[in-house]
């Protein structure tokens, strides 16, 4: 069997187009475009990079960007007053602190800042409380993403064996409560799970996000199981996920690296925005 490749770059194409008429339509009634703010402190490249993405494609989809640039040596203080002034403009939907932070300062303290009603990223407790029991919130950007995938893929999702392997919070925990949502079977595997290819070899529906390259090899796969890859790994080969790409040989259907669920989390992000200004004002 040759696995049906999930093109995630044409699905968050048409989702960014589906956002982009709700933009306007949002625009119409409140008056204004939907608004993202997106904070970057200090200097990583990477970060500059992906900020620089997320402001063109908000504008793209016909909504508000405003780039918040602080240098790395910004206080806490500092970065907590800019929260604050974001919570209280009316212009922004959402608010996106770019992570990681420069070290000296308390991650935890600014998700926790910021409004959950603005949280976008849907990183604040509030909204993993929300999601977990099952209450209208924000979902973290990347697995929300895949869900789509997978129910553009497979359709109704329930009574299926899901495995997720890796359970941090911005991926596994929220991707395992979604899956949950939609009445699958869920494990999840990690870094001290025993006998992970046993657990694989179970799973009708795999999604790999721990950041080891090429981690999931074609002798743990079900056959005909969906594979979802959440990892962007660089290494001599170039961008390679944490699933063997010889796993399309037995797999029915699986996202490629590039190209399969990296295009879905900005195109998430702007849809979690205009969501957001829907709530707001629309
Ligand atoms: N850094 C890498 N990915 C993300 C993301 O989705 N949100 C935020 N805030 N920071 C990131």
């Amino acid at each position: 069997m040759t696995a049906r490749i999930i093109d995630g770059k044409a699905f968050a194409a048409g989702l960014r187009e589906r956002v982009a008429v709700a933009a306007a339509e949002v625009a119409s009634i409140a008056k204004r475009k939907p608004g993202l703010a997106v904070v970057l402190v200090g200097e990583d490249p990477a970060s500059a990079v992906y900020v620089r993405s997320k402001g063109k494609a908000t504008v793209a989809a016909g909504m508000e960007s405003f780039e918040h640039r602080l240098p790395a040596d910004t206080t806490q203080e500092t970065l907590e007053a800019l929260v604050d002034r974001l919570n209280a403009d009316p212009a922004v939907d959402g608010i996106l602190v770019q992570l990681p932070l420069p070290g000296h300062l308390d991650e935890s303290a600014i998700i926790t800042r910021i409004n959950p009603d603005k949280d976008v990223d849907g990183f604040h407790p509030v909204n993993a409380g929300r999601l977990a029991t099952g209450l209208e919130g924000f979902v973290p950007c990347t697995p929300l993403g895949c869900l789509m995938l997978l129910r553009d893929v497979l359709g109704d999702l329930s009574g299926r064996q899901a495995v997720v392997i890796g359970r941090s919070n911005i991926v596994g925990k929220p991707m395992a409560q979604l899956l949950i949502g939609d009445s699958c079977t869920v494990t999840v595997a990690h870094s001290r799970t025993r006998d992970l290819p046993d657990v694989v070899r179970r799973a009708d529906i795999v999604v790999a996000a721990v950041g080891r390259a090429k981690m999931v090899k074609p002798e743990w796969i079900k056959p005909g199981a969906t594979l979802i890859d959440v990892g962007i790994n660089r290494t001599d080969d170039g961008l390679v996920g944490d699933i063997d790409p010889a796993c399309a040989e037995v797999a029915g259907a699986m996202t490629p690296v590039p190209g399969g669920v990296g295009p879905m989390t900005i195109a998430v992000l702007l849809r979690n925005t205009v969501v957001s200004a829907a709530r707001r004002d629309g």
